[in-house]
This record gives structure tokens, C-alpha cells and sequence, in this order.
């Protein structure tokens, strides 16, 4: 304003001087990554390896502490791996201050407590992994903010709640991973129209399916879905259009009827899994393996990969006959559907 033009030049370097100032004090760099990096050691109660005790010293960069790797264009962290190192601890809010961080990894340790708000300032992520730790309390509603997230892992913690609606805004992502927490309600059907989507791991939940029957509609590049123990009821249809499935395990979630026959379209698909349901009649010819609990009816198919599989991929299915099953067919019945597909065997879940 017009006094701006009565300021004696020292005043106006005084300004900007002070403007510098401020600016340089909040603006962060790689000492706020350490005292950062140093809160989390400090959160860690149990290290037996001795590992960041000794190797997180302040006498050395912390680019060069282990598990961390810094980026050469901002001099910033960008990746923090901790992935079975064996810690126990918790995570504090200044993690939340590694701004540049693109990649943060601490599967497999025994993390535990909550996560907290100020991770929402890691918009750079693109992965992601707690899994197998010990955390719990509620997903939050702010992953929906990591709006740059590829892969993201939660399996096997103690996670509660329902899975946040705001999970649809992760137009990026290819791997969710959920399974193996305490989470309950209905999967948000915003997650199914993440065209990106590869992994679908939910299984072992307390979560709900019913399925709206299009809900694979826009799903192209889905090849693993672990639903297990969901509640379907019913498979949906729109299923058999993901043609790159390759893992589909549907274990007891109260399906009933006949397994249908558009699974055969799934023509990638090498390991399926449907035990601990209510299916009848034939087994299917396509895939077949790991039905038990169910009450399907016929021989089992023979080849390369029905082979590999024992007798406890069948058991509970009383009309079932031949081989891996001590129970022979009689004459009358159907030859058995060879398969003869050269798939490697069956893949696991992970
Ligand atoms: C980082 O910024 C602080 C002020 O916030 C400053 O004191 C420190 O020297 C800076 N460190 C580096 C490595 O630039
Ligand atoms: C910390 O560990 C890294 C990676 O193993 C190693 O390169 C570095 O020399 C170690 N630093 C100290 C101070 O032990
Ligand atoms: C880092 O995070 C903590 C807690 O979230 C905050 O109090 C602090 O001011 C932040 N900034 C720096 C530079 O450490
Ligand atoms: C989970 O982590 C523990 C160690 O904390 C390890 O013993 C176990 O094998 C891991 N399980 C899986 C499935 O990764
Ligand atoms: C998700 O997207 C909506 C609309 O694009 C936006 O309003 C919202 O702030 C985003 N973030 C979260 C965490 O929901
Ligand atoms: C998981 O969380 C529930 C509810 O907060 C709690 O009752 C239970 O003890 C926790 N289980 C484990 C293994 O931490
Ligand atoms: C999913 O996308 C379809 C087609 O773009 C749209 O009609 C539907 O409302 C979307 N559903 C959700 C839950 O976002
Ligand atoms: C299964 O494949 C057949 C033949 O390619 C096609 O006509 C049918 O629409 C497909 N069904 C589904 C549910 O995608
Ligand atoms: C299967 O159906 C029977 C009879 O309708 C029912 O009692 C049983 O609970 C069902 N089992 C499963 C796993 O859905
Ligand atoms: C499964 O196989 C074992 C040995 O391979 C056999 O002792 C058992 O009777 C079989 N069970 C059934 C139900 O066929």
C-alpha cells in the first residue's frame, strides 16, 4: 500500500530479511527427517538385534542409517524400510514430517497402538506395508488423502471397524491388502471401481459381501481375490469378466447352488478355492481343486493338476468318488474330465 512506498530501504531488507528467516525455519530439510527418524527410535521399546541402537547415530548421515534411503535431487528421505528387523514399538506423529517419503515398509515387526493423523502429510506415498504387526483401532478414514498409493498392506494386524468409504479415492492403486484383521460391515463398493486394481485381499474379516452382481465390471486387471469368509451367498456374475484372475478364494462364504459354469471363462485362473460351502452338483471340470465341505457330487476330474492334490482338498463331499478319495466310482458313472492345462502348480496366497 501507499506507506510501502515511505519505507526507508534498511526497513524494507529488515522485511525481507525476516521473511527469509521465517521461511528457512519452517521450511523442512534433512535434519527435520532425523529428528523425525530419531522419534521413532525412541518409540521402538524392544530392538534385539541391536540394529538402529547402534547403526541410528547421529554421528553419521542419517542417508546412511539403515533401512533408509535418501533421494538425490531434494537430499530428502524418500524410503524407510524396516521390514523384519523383529522391533516392538509404536509409531509417533513426527513420522508424519518425512514429507518426501515415497516408500515405508515395517512389515513384519510387532508394531502396535494406533496410527497417527499427521501420517495424512505423506502424500508422496506409493507404498505402504504394516503388515503383520500388531496395530489396531480403526482404519482411517484419511488413507483416502494418499491419493498416489499403488500398494497398500494391512494383512494381519488387529485393525476394527469398517473399511473407510474414502478408500475409493485411491485411483492409483493396484495391491489392497487387508486380510487377517477384525474389520466388520460391507466391503464400500467405491473400492470396485478402482480400475487399477490387481489384489483384492480381504479374506478373514468379519465383513459382509452381497455383492451387487456388476460389481467386477470395471475390474480388467484383477488377478488375485481373496474373499474368504465374506458371506457372499451368491458368486456375482460379473466375476467371470476379470479374465486375468488367476487366485480366487471363496472359502466358506455360504455359497449355494451349483458352481457356475462361466467359471470355465476364467481361463487364467490356477488356484480356486471353494471349501466350507454350500455348493451342489458337479464338481467343476475347469479348476476343481480345494472344495471340501461341500456337497458336490461325481468323479473328480483326473490330470496334471487335480493330481497334485490330496484327499483333504475333497473331504465332506459325500457323493464324491475316485481318486484322491479311497472311495471308487461305480461303472455307471461319468468318466472323469481329464485336465491336461500346463499350468505350474498351485500357487499360494500371500
Ligand atoms: C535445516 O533447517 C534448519 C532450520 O530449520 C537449519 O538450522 C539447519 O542448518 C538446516 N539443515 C541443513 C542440513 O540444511
Ligand atoms: C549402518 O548400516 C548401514 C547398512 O548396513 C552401513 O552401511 C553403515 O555403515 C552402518 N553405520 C554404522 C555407523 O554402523
Ligand atoms: C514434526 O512433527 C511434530 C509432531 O507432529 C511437530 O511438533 C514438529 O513441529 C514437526 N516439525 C519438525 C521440523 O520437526
Ligand atoms: C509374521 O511375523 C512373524 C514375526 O513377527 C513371523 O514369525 C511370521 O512368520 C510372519 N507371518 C507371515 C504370514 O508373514
Ligand atoms: C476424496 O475425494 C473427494 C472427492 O474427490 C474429496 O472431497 C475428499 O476430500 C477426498 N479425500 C478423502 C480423504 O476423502
Ligand atoms: C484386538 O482388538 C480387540 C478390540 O480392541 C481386543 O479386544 C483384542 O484383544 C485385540 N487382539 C489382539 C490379538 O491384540
Ligand atoms: C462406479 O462407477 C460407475 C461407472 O462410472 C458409476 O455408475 C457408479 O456410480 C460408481 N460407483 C461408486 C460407488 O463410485
Ligand atoms: C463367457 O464366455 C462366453 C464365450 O466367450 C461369453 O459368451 C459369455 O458372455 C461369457 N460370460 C461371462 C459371464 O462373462
Ligand atoms: C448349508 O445349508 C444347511 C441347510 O440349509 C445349513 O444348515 C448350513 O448352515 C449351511 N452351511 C453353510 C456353510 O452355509
Ligand atoms: C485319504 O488318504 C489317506 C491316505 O492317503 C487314507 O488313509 C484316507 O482313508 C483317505 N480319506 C478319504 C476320505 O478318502
Amino acid at each position: 500500500m501507499a506507506t510501502a512506498d515511505f519505507l526507508p530501504p534498511f526497513m524494507f531488507l529488515l522485511l525481507i530479511s525476516i521473511f527469509r528467516t521465517t521461511l528457512s525455519t519452517n521450511s523442512p530439510n534433512i535434519t527435520t527427517d532425523q529428528s523425525a527418524l530419531l522419534a521413532l527410535k525412541s518409540h521402538i521399546t524392544h530392538d534385539p538385534h541391536n540394529l538402529l541402537a547402534t547403526n541410528w547415530s547421529t554421528s553419521t548421515s542419517v542417508c546412511s542409517w539403515i533401512g533408509v534411503t535418501c533421494g538425490s535431487r531434494h537430499h530428502r528421505v524418500i524410503a524407510l524400510d524396516l521390514s523384519s528387523m523383529d522391533l516392538t514399538g509404536t509409531i509417533p506423529s513426527q513420522l508424519g514430517n518425512l514429507s518426501f517419503l515415497v516408500s515405508l515398509n515395517i512389515r513384519q515387526n510387532s508394531f502396535h497402538g494406533s496410527l497417527p493423523t499427521e501420517l495424512t502429510n505423506l502424500h508422496r506415498l506409493k507404498h505402504l506395508d504394516f503388515g503383520n504387526n500388531s496395530f489396531g483401532g480403526e482404519i482411517p478414514t484419511w488413507f483416502g488423502y494418499f491419493t498416489k498409493l499403488e500398494r497398500l498392506y494391512l494383512f494381519m494386524n488387529n485393525f476394527t471397524g469398517v473399511i473407510p468409504s474414502t478408500f475409493g479415492n485411491l485411483s492409483k492403486l493396484e495391491t489392497l491388502s487387508m486380510h487377517d484383521n477384525n474389520l466388520k460391515g460391507y466391503v464400500p463398493s467405491s473400492i470396485f471401481n478402482i480400475s487399477s486394481l490387481e489384489q483384492i485381499l480381504l479374506g478373514d474379516n468379519n465383513l459382509f459381501g452381497h455383492l451387487s452382481s456388476n460389481m467386477f465390471d470395471y475390474l480388467p486387471r484383477l488377478y488375485q481375490l481373496d474373499l474368504r469368509r465374506c458371506q457372499l451367498g451368491r458368486i456375482p456374475m460379473s466375476l467371470f469378466k476379470c479374465k486375468n484372475l488367476n487366485i480366487l478364494d471363496l472359502v466358506d462364504n455360504h455359497l449355494e447352488g451349483t458352481v457356475p459354469l462361466e467359471i470355465s471363462n476364467l481361463t487364467s485362473l490356477k488356484y480356486f478355492s471353494i471349501g466350507r460351502n454350500n455348493l451342489s452338483g458337479k464338481i467343476p471340470s475347469i479348476i476343481g481343486n480345494k472344495c471340501s465341505y461341500n456337497d458336490l457330487k461325481g468323479p473328480i476330474p483326473q490330470g496334471k493338476q487335480f493330481d497334485t492334490f490330496t484327499n483333504d482338498s475333497y473331504i465332506g463331499n459325500l457323493g464324491l468318488c475316485g481318486l484322491p478319495l479311497s472311495k471308487g466310482c461305480d461303472n455307471d458313472a461319468e468318466t472323469p474330465t481329464k485336465l491336461d492345462r500346463d499350468d505350474d502348480d498351485d500357487d499360494e496366497i500371500n
